[in-house]
């Protein structure tokens, strides 16, 4: 037997590194670029995670006993199905995962290759793999490679729809996400590879030095992504473009920005875009333009020439996700 699911990669919109203190946050999910897995059943005793794309394969018994250390990523969503449906061992399995999503840039692929795996794995185990455990699964894996993630990524690629996301505890709460009029987005990559892990540390360092100057600057971005949630309900594209480049110069206080972001985020907006700032961690990876379905052309040749490597188109409509 065969059992498959994939995950969209995902971008957030507004409100990155506050989301970890606490501060609404928006992301929506990018839906064709996908992480797909495979489940199959197989001989012996073995659970074996293929990833082709990345000439890695990882193979351990199949109580998970035998790993020495801790679990890679896509093992550790292995556990975390074992875990959750309380199954001491688990069948002979060998799991394919493959991914369209670049890596370390911003896009999630380390929550969808997960939260694609562990849909597929449940369904393939009889469960009905409803979006909330596949969330929280993945959480639980983006837990342990990440630190304390705020838990959007895991969130917006386990719904794939338009979130507005608040970090609570003990759950975190996920309000919809109103879309008015179709926007046109770009995602222009840096090239830089940058860890979120790290970049989200540093903050925490710089927060706990002084604590007033980025509590302040955290209540702008949840200012910002608020009036962001009631402009993209209202269809207010111009105004969601000017609160793009609000969150962007906050985003530089926090010191996450880079000269490569900036020159593609003023590239954006010279070019015409009506709003553009950089998308998740930063210090490389994405930024995010707001464009018009008229400008995007123009816009996209712009961020090639001031230097980025790709640049994604993705259209957020009304009632689409
Ligand atoms: O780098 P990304 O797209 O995975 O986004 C990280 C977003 C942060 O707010 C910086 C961290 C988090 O856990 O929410």
């Amino acid at each position: 037997m065969m059992t498959e699911a994939s995950a969209p990669g995902k971008i957030i919109l507004f409100g990155e590194h506050a989301v970890v203190y606490g501060r609404p946050a928006i992301a929506i999910p990018v839906s064709h670029i996908r992480a797909q897995a495979q489940v199959h059943d197989s001989q012996g005793n073995q659970v074996t995670v293929m990833l082709p794309d990345v000439e890695r394969r990882y193979q351990a018994r199949c109580d998970l006993s035998d790993w020495p250390g801790t679990l890679p990523p896509l093992l550790a969503a292995v556990q975390a199905v074992q875990r959750h449906l309380r199954l001491p061992t688990l069948p002979a399995l060998a799991i394919h995962v493959v991914s369209a999503i670049p890596i370390a840039s911003g896009l999630g692929s380390g929550a969808a290759t997960a939260a694609a795996l562990i849909r597929a794995l449940l369904r393939h185990l009889g469960d009905p793999a409803d979006d909330a455990t596949v969330s929280n699964l993945t959480y639980e894996v983006e837990k342990l490679h990440h630190g304390s993630p705020s838990g959007i990524d895991n969130s917006v690629v386990a719904y794939e729809r338009p979130v507005y996301f608040l970090r609570r505890q003990p759950h975190p709460r996920l309000e919809t996400v109103a879309v008015a009029q179709p926007l046109h987005f770009l995602i222009g990559n840096t090239g830089v590879r940058s860890a979120t892990r790290e970049v989200v540390g540093d903050v925490r360092q710089q927060w706990q030095a002084r604590p007033a100057r980025f509590e302040a600057l955290f209540n702008q971005c949840g200012r910002i992504a608020r009036a962001a949630h009631l402009a993209l309900a209202q269809g207010q594209t111009e105004r969601l473009g000017r609160l793009m480049h609000d969150n962007h110069h906050v985003l530089q206080a926090l010191t996450v920005s880079s000269p490569d972001l900036d020159r593609l985020v003023m590239a954006a907006s010279t070019a015409g875009a009506l709003g553009a700032k950089l998308s998740g961690g930063g210090r490389g990876g994405n930024m995010i333009a707001l464009t018009t379905e008229t400008n995007a052309p123009t816009v996209a040749a712009a961020l090639y020439h001031a230097g980025a490597t790709a640049v994604l188109s993705t259209t957020l409509a009304p009632g689409s996700v």
